[in-house]
């Protein structure tokens, strides 16, 4: 006799139990289903029930080639026989090396160097203290301030938190961080009447500029997230910021950090969105697609200038001394091969340009939603931004939740969606077909009709 499995209400119940979950006010669990997901299958998760969700958020942002990617979990099973893990300083392995030789390969030109770290926050830690680090040891210890972007989101480790710009991560923790120099973000979404994407981001650079102009002898960098702004609401931005922002940076003499966590391999079309401002950071930092969404890992490149920076004699005392235990992980590492991979062998990016032009079709009757202020995409990335008044744009009060009705709608009708605030947005895993992207919008504009109702 087979041992019958676990329901979704038994796995929930012991979830529940022990588990402290992120992002959550675990009190919402009260009316809020806890989902126990026991299989992927390309872009659909399968609960415990056998319920099936369209993961339309590719699981925080992270799948690009689906759930339990066969190819990936071949490599994962092959690297698990051979070498599982090892120490990365003062030992190497061939997965990484090749990983970063590819890195540097396609990333933009004069990134040469690659420091791995595990997670998407660390990556910015080391971004932040490398760059540092840097001007101490080249004698300019008095600059030790960051810029970041209103609405910026780049962790919520210290000094990721420190430079981000989202209240509802930051406040709380405020009298523990830095203090940033913060500039107006040039989010399309803030343009004056009239002003186009392109002006909005030129008038932005001139507050940048003025900023630069005063702070430049104190700040060691300035940090973006390129063309997007993910979790500040995927708020999008004129590329022509970027190669603006690139050429002040080099006037000012201050570092460009693009944190391209969210939107690096072709999430916004081009497979790093620097390229479409035609310009190299300073500092890139990468994460979330880098295995595909299979294992956490993350890689900072930077220039051999910086490298240069710190290379001496050890009782110089100029070595970059930051350290994670899984730093470099075979497994991870081979994750992101077969990746790259993946990459290499189909068109992604073309194929991913016929899918978000569908997706672009199907949003479009959203823009005369008589609740929808906005509806904006940057390649596999869209958002549809809900208010209370249309002509004022004012938004819906936090409090109400609205966003949470389409959640709790895509729960019972087998879409994930996982809005942010009143923003409801779509980034799909890149193995979704065309009737997977109609059945999201479906289901998220039904959920829409439900959240918008009076005191909903
Ligand atoms: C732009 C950006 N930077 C950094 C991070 C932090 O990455 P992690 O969640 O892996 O720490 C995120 C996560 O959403 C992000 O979107």
């Amino acid at each position: 006799m087979t041992q019958a499995s676990p329901t979704n209400a038994a796995l929930a119940a012991r979830d529940l139990q022990h588990i402290w979950h992120p992002c959550t006010q675990m009190h919402d669990h009260e009316r809020v289903p806890m989902v126990p997901i026991v299989r992927g299958e390309g872009p659909w998760l399968i609960d415990a029930d056998g319920r099936r969700y369209l993961d339309g958020i590719s699981s925080w942002w992270t799948n690009l080639f689906g759930h339990a990617n066969p190819r990936i979990a071949a490599g994962l099973a092959e690297q698990a026989k051979t070498l599982e893990h090892v120490i990365f300083a003062g030992f190497t392995h061939p997965v990484a090396i090749e990983l970063a030789e590819q890195l540097v390969r396609i990333t933009p030109p004069g990134l040469e160097k690659v420091f791995f770290a595990d997670n998407g926050s660390a990556a910015v830690e080391v971004a932040l203290k490398m760059s540092f680090h840097y001007w101490l040891n080249q004698g300019h210890g008095e600059k030790t301030r960051f810029i970041a972007l209103t609405g910026s989101y780049h962790g919520e480790t210290l000094g990721a938190l420190s430079v981000s710009d989202v209240a509802l991560y930051r406040k709380t923790y405020a009298p523990l961080l830095l203090t940033p120099i913060l500039a107006p973000s040039p989010d399309a979404y803030e343009g004056e009447p009239g002003e186009s994407p392109e002006q909005t981001a030129a008038r932005r650079l001139e507050a940048m500029r003025d900023l630069l102009e005063r702070h430049a002898g104190e700040t060691c960098a300035v940090i973006v997230e390129p063309l997007v702004q993910c979790a500040g609401g995927m708020r999008m931005y004129h590329p022509s910021y970027l190669s603006g922002l690139r050429a002040l940076c080099d006037r000012y003499d201050v570092h460009l950090i693009a944190d391209e966590i969210a939107v690096g391999f072709g999430r916004t079309g081009t497979m790093f969105a620097c390229e479409q401002a035609g310009i190299a950071p300073d500092f890139l930092c990468l994460s979330k697609g880098l295995t595909g969404g299979t294992l956490p890992l993350s890689a900072v490149l930077t220039t051999p200038r910086v490298y240069e920076a710190f290379y001496a004699e050890y009782n110089a005392g100029k070595a970059f001394l930051h350290s994670h235990s899984y730093t470099g992980n075979p497994l991870a590492c081979r994750a992101a091969l077969e990746t790259l991979a993946i990459f290499r062998d189909e068109p992604v990016l073309e194929r991913n340009r016929g899918l978000a032009a569908h997706l672009a079709r199907q949003l479009e009757p959203l823009r005369d939603h008589p609740h929808v202020a906005d509806v904006r995409q940057h390649g596999m990335i869209a958002a549809v931004e809900l208010v209370a008044d249309k002509s004022t744009r004012r938004p819906f009060p936090a409090e109400e939740r609205r966003g949470l009705h389409v959640y709790l709608h895509g729960l019972q009708n087998g879409a994930l969606l996982r809005p942010l605030g009143n923003i409801i947005y779509f980034m799909p895993p890149y193995v979704v077909n065309e009737g997977d992207i109609d059945h999201l919008v479906r289901v998220a504009r039904e959920g829409i009709a439900l959240a918008v109702k009076n005191g909903a």
